[in-house]
């Protein structure tokens, strides 16, 4: 079993692009509102959605529009999106507002940092849409998708949560799946591409260089 109390391996790349004076200002208004901390005490999820409902980690949003659409169609699930792009948190800070959802937060950082303030069993899912590919053989071990990341996502699960990740990396997807299928916890495999899953802005961009997009979805089952 890998040691997950090891600090997490950075899975992507930092970049440093400053915000628009407007862009800015919009997310030093919303930020407080709607993000969460990425260090803190054990997460509390009642204290910051106002209610218990199912709990779902969105890890790697982009620009966010699959997770607000997602958020907008599942109103009974409350949804936390990660990214540590700056101009892509301040996208879904303004998507959040103009939508009016209530029922989603922002962490703008580490989701493996964040993922520590978490208790084990307290998601009903985890999706990881289009995780960044880190094509060369010396990079593979930053991929999400890593043993001991999928380690550390199993623990997070209830009983019966689902980790659903979609890739257009054929060799991501092969990865993945041994990965997953390696864990004690985990069963599932390939799927079928759900009519519920939003196209993402990255599943998009695959599709358009004829990339076949595969889906893989596993539940926890201790
Ligand atoms: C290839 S993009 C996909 C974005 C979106 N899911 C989509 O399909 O359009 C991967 C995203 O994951 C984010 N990311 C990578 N590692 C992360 C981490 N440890 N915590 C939060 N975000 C992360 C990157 O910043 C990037 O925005």
């Amino acid at each position: 079993m890998t040691d997950t109390t090891r600090p997490p391996i950075r899975t992507f790349k930092p970049r440093r692009r400053p915000l628009t004076p407007e862009r800015q200002a919009l997310f030093d208004r919303l930020a407080p509102e709607l993000c969460v901390d990425e260090h803190g005490d054990p997460f509390d999820p009642v204290a910051v959605f106002g209610r218990r409902a199912p709990l779902l980690l969105d890890v790697g949003i982009g620009f966010g529009d699959a997770l607000t659409e997602m958020a907008a169609a599942e109103p009974q699930h409350d949804l936390i999106g990660c990214d540590v792009h700056t101009p892509g948190v301040a996208s879904t800070l303004a998507r959040i507002e103009t939508m009016g959802l209530t029922n989603v937060r922002l962490l703008h950082g580490d989701a493996l940092v964040f993922a520590q303030r978490l208790a084990p069993g307290s998601l009903s899912g985890i999706r990881i849409f289009f995780p960044d590919p880190w094509p060369k053989a010396r990079h593979r071990h930053r991929r999400m998708a890593s043993e001991a990341n999928v380690d550390r996502f199993a623990r997070l699960l209830e009983p019966g949560g689902v980790l659903h990740l979609a890739t257009d990396i054929a060799d991501y997807a092969v990865h993945a799946e041994r990965v997953c299928a390696g864990h004690p916890e985990l069963v599932g495999g390939v799927i079928d591409r759900p009519d519920w899953r939003p196209v993402t802005r990255y599943e998009r961009k695959g599709l358009a260089a004829g990339r076949d997009i595969v889906d893989l979805l596993y539940r926890r089952v201790t």
